[in-house]
């Protein structure tokens, strides 16, 4: 018997290997070993050949690379590819009925689909920090593959619900607590590859050969008796949720599983996940999936050297410094904080402790962690303390006479091949870019507030900026945890670029009949984390007043223009902070309380504008509304500001509360039908006039049959 055969490859991503007595099956498609069909097939492949080999004793399932399996192929839900023999429970039962013992080797993670293949062997051994998860809900799926009937069988009902309804991985050292593992690799080192569970597996598949003839099967025990309260579970999940839908059918597919054979519950899950794979929430969610790993790439910018970051400084801390400050050290990077007045400067850092002790409090950090954390903070007064930073983000206020002064000094400060980066929300990069020797260096880095929280960053890609510094700006925001998405430089780049119609057509609908909470009620129950009103006052109405009057000069006089919103600002109500803007606020409360004095004040505007106001339906708004959106965002498309339809999806979802099962205003725009929307936009002009003429690249792209944005199919 040869102590370990050459590799044999049985599909291009399965191939198989004998080591003495024992078959591994190595699944070799990388990144993360999706089960697409041709990997499916080599497993399935793989066990007949070790099942019929008498040489064989029992056979180890693993995974080349960095881990066991990432799950099923997403790209290839509802192509034929997904539905091609042998599926995932063809494979399961082919490992049920051998005799022969099967074992998987999880190192990496195992998530959904690879789980469930797990699931389907008769053991498990880990890695100690292996992570093991049903993560199907985040895309809007239950797990499709037997994992709703089977981990709770071997976890126990409560344990399995948690972690299906909630997507979260459980660890390789805590998955042999609960049960769902057999067996752990040793130590505290990082995994790099599989060897060492491998080698683990490999002995103790021999050992069960040795100890047991029949080996379990996870399909065959008994649902222990749970004291879930279903529809309790059922009633607490919030109609808000990205994925309620999901979350549903999971605690369905696990009540099933207390109350089916295990075949029928089988089935029940199967019908579940194919009711949901073909409906909107999950390819919304897909969609937002994929937008998101797209988003960073940046086709310049390959084989760009990066720039080393090892030390950012942040000058201004403010609301916005005092985030962008803590999103880097979150991250290990030191940085240098840098005010021009003592009492600022403590005010920030006493933010920031605050902060902390609030993360603390829900139990997410201990002290020392916060410590270390602060520990990486060096505060300064001092300007000439910005000269040993690689990345310069500047956070003062947003004035260009002040932040071209600022950069002018960077210019003489800052070390060679530093990057000068603005968090400017408006403002013009390329021209406080030319206040530099250096405008190659400078961008833009539109945080969001508050930074420490908020996932999304529009990277301001001026026209001077260097493709080094901008891949290195893509590179870093991700080291940070950010989702970057890269822009071009125009008024309001892409996010509160499209927010300026959205707000329009409110400030529109205000005067011709509908309240402020009408507006609001009716984004909200599309979807939207707030209404457009609600949001201007959360977000402080002086900002967009002074915009407006700053780009007076420059509106063309044929267009509507409602003066509601300039009229509130006009009473020195900003929104929230003081305590009026479209609705009156309590002292010290957020909640917004609708205000006849507001009323009365659009009435007027009406009046003046020579406007009959009359019933406006919740249709109406939502429609009106997405539609700006959508047009000023086929506007961005034209304009080459955005890169993808997709990423100004990402925009609105991580940065303006979108829906997510709704995929971005775009994804929205698609299903709709482009046919449709252009015709509805056509008719609105024709009703309210020339600010709803439709964006040209709109017109094309219906003009030449396409159904999407991006990919013109
Ligand atoms: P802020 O008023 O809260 O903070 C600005 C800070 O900069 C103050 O602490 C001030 O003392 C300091 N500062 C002013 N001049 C300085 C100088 N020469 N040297 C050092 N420090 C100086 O303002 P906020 O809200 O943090 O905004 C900062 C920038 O971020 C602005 O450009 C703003 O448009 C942008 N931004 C703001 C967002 C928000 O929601 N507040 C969102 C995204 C961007």
């Amino acid at each position: 018997m040869p102590l370990a055969s050459e590799s044999v490859r049985l599909s291009p991503t399965v191939s198989y290997r004998q080591q003495a007595d024992i078959a591994v099956l190595w699944l070799d498609n990388p990144p993360v070993n999706g089960l697409g069909d041709t990997t499916r097939a080599g497993i399935h492949a793989g066990l007949k050949r070790a099942i019929e080999d008498e040489s064989v004793v029992g056979i180890v399932v693993a995974g080349s690379g960095k881990v066991f399996c990432g799950g099923a192929d997403i790209r290839q839900f509802n192509t034929p590819a997904a539905t091609a023999w042998p599926l995932s429970r063809d494979v399961q039962q082919l490992i049920e009925a051998s005799r022969k013992p099967v074992v998987a080797a999880i190192h990496g993670v195992a998530l959904g689909g690879g789980l469930e293949l797990a699931l389907g062997c008769h053991y498990r051994v880990v890695a100690h920090d292996a992570r093991l998860g049903l993560p199907e809900v985040n895309i809007g799926l239950v797990p499709g593959g037997g994992g709703t009937q089977r981990l709770p069988r071997l976890v126990g009902v409560e344990r399995a619900l948690d972690m299906i309804q909630s997507g979260a991985p459980v660890t390789g050292k805590a998955a042999v607590r609960i049960g769902l593992a057999d067996a752990a690799t040793e130590g505290a080192e990082e995994t790099r590859d599989a060897g060492e569970v491998v080698a683990l597996a490999v002995e103790f598949c021999r050992q069960a050969v040795i100890s047991s003839s029949a080996h379990p099967l996870v399909a065959a025990r008994e649902v222990q008796g749970s004291s879930v309260d279903f529809d309790a579970r059922l009633a607490s999940v919030s109609r808000k949720s990205r994925n309620a839908a999901a979350q549903r059918a999971c605690i369905l597919c696990v009540k099933a599983a207390t109350q089916l054979s295990f075949g029928d519950g089988l089935a029940f899950e199967r019908a579940r996940f194919d009711e949901l794979v073909a409906g909107s929430e999950s390819q919304s969610l897909r969609h937002i999936f994929f937008a998101e790993r797209e988003a960073p790439k940046f086709s310049d910018g390959k084989g760009a050297t990066l720039r080393d970051i090892h030390r950012v400084a942040v000058l201004g801390a403010g609301t916005m410094g005092v985030g962008i400050t803590m999103s880097f050290v979150n991250a290990g990077i030191p940085v240098t904080l840098v005010e021009r007045e003592q009492a600022a400067l403590d005010r920030g850092m006493a933010w920031i402790r605050r902060n902390y002790d609030v993360t603390a409090s829900k139990g997410k950090l201990t002290p020392a962690q916060i410590e270390e954390r602060i520990a990486l903070i060096a505060p300064s007064l001092e300007f000439d303390a910005l000269a040993d930073a690689d990345l310069v983000i500047e956070a003062v206020f947003e004035d260009m006479a002040v932040k071209q002064e600022i950069f002018e000094r960077l210019d003489k400060v800052c070390k060679p091949a530093a990057i000068l980066a603005t968090n400017t929300s408006r403002l013009n990069v390329d021209v406080i870019a030319a206040s530099t020797q250096r405008p190659g260096d400078v961008i833009g880095l539109h945080f969001f507030s508050p930074a420490n929280v908020m996932k999304l960053l529009e990277v301001v890609r001026g026209k001077a900026s260097s493709l080094d510094v901008i891949a290195t700006c893509l590179a870093i925001a991700q080291r940070i945890q950010k989702v970057p998405v890269l822009v071009g430089v125009c008024e309001g780049f892409v996010g509160n670029r499209m927010l300026t119609p959205y707000w329009r057509e409110a400030g529109f609908l205000l005067e011709e009949g509908a309240s402020p909470q009408q507006v609001d009620r009716a984004l909200s129950a599309f979807g939207m984390a707030m209404g457009p009103l609600t949001m201007a006052d959360l977000a402080g109405m002086d900002i967009n007043w002074a915009t407006r009057k700053r780009l007076a000069p420059t509106r063309p006089a044929h267009l509507r223009y409602s003066r509601v919103a300039d009229r509130i600002c006009e009473k020195g109500r900003f929104g929230q902070k003081t305590n009026g803007g479209y609705y009156r606020y309590e002292p010290g409360s957020r909640t917004p309380i609708p205000d006849p004095v507001i009323d009365e004040l659009i009435a007027a505007c009406a009046r003046e504008a020579g406007i009959v106001r009359r019933t406006i339906s919740d249709e109406e708004i939502v429609e009106r509304c997405m539609l700006a959106l959508i047009n000023e965002g086929a506007h961005i498309l034209e304009a080459g500001i955005a890169q993808r339809a997709s990423d100004i999806d990402v925009v609105y979802v991580h940065g303006y509360g979108f829906p997510a099962w709704r995929g971005g205003p775009m994804f929205y725009a698609e299903t709709l039908g482009l046919d449709k929307v252009l015709a509805r936009i056509r008719a609105l002009r024709d009703e309210h006039g020339a600010h709803w003429e439709p964006a040209p690249f709109l017109g094309r792209i219906v003009s030449s049959g396409a159904r999407t944005f991006d990919r013109k199919n």
